[in-house]
């Protein structure tokens, strides 16, 4: 059953999220990448009869901080959403229910959710591409085929944790360097910049959230991520694995779910 009125939105620094929203696409749905600055500017609207599937990465654990600001500036007006929560292969946390929790919040009917594993910028354990049949088991499940788990989203569950750890993860984690003798100023990382971070000297500063998009668009090389201490690689190198596609519904707590409920 094909979905009328849907509009994809992705947030992709590393195309990860990009790859997999265009699969999933069909040809009636809008499809707003809101990963560039200025792509956040206008908001879209929506109406009840409206459907969204947002595919967003996850960051530390959860969703990156500029995905959550920017969905609380929305207002789904009761606009049925699905959530893909891309990840590295290493730990998703509770990226799902915190995003369904944020949607909920911005008035959106949040109702299905998966987490895909793809390969991770920091990793050197390469993970597989998305196949054909992972990205039809996606497709088939946004189009109604739902045979996975309930996870509640009562008010008791888990919240939208209101303070980011993002800041100083990034603080223990490393720095986006630029290698000034390779660099020829093409500006290409400021254009891609995802958090306005490069400066005019193509610095990045404060504002940086490592995502590596400047190290992808870089067409010198000249950009890298440089990591303070071996320990996040190791820990990376540690847990990146394959993982299985997971999907969800989400429900609020009721008689009916609650045998079924497996709360993660
Ligand atoms: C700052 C940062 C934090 C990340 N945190 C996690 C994490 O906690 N767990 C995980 O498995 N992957 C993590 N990843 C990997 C991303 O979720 C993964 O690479 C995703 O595909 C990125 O999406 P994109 O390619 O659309 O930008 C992180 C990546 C970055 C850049």
């Amino acid at each position: 059953m094909e979905q009328n009125n849907r509009t994809i939105l992705c947030f992709s620094p590393t195309g990860g999220c990009r790859t997999i929203a265009l699969a999933i696409r069909n040809d009636s749905d809008s499809f707003i990448n809101f990963t560039l600055p200025q792509s956040r500017v206008n908001l879209p609207s929506f109406s009840q009869s409206s459907e969204v599937v947002f595919v967003i990465p996850v960051y530390n654990r959860s969703v990156p901080d500029i995905c959550a600001q920017y969905i609380k500036k929305l207002n789904g007006k009761n606009a049925g959403a699905s959530v893909i929560c891309v990840y590295g292969g290493v730990t998703k946390g509770n990226a799902l229910k915190t995003a369904a929790k944020l949607l909920q919040r911005s008035n959106f009917n949040v109702k299905k959710g998966a987490y895909i594993a793809a390969p991770h910028f920091y990793s050197k354990t390469k993970l597989n591409n998305l196949s054909a049949e992972r990205l039809e088991r996606i497709r088939a499940f946004l189009n109604g085929d739902f045979s996975g788990r309930i996870i509640s989203l009562s008010k008791n569950a888990h919240s939208a944790s209101a303070v980011s750890v993002q800041p100083l993860m990034k603080a223990l984690t490393g720095k986006c360097t630029v290698n000034p003798s390779a660099c020829t100023a093409c500006g290409q990382c400021l254009n891609n910049c995802p958090a306005d971070a490069i400066n005019s000297d193509f610095k990045a500063d404060g504002n940086c959230i490592l995502c590596g998009a400047c190290v992808n668009a870089c067409p010198q090389h000249a950009r890298s991520i440089k990591f303070f201490s071996p320990l996040p690689y190791l820990f990376i190198k540690a847990n990146c694995k394959h993982r299985d596609d997971e999907f969800f519904e989400f429900a609020s707590v009721s008689a009916s779910v609650k045998s079924r409920m497996l709360d993660h």
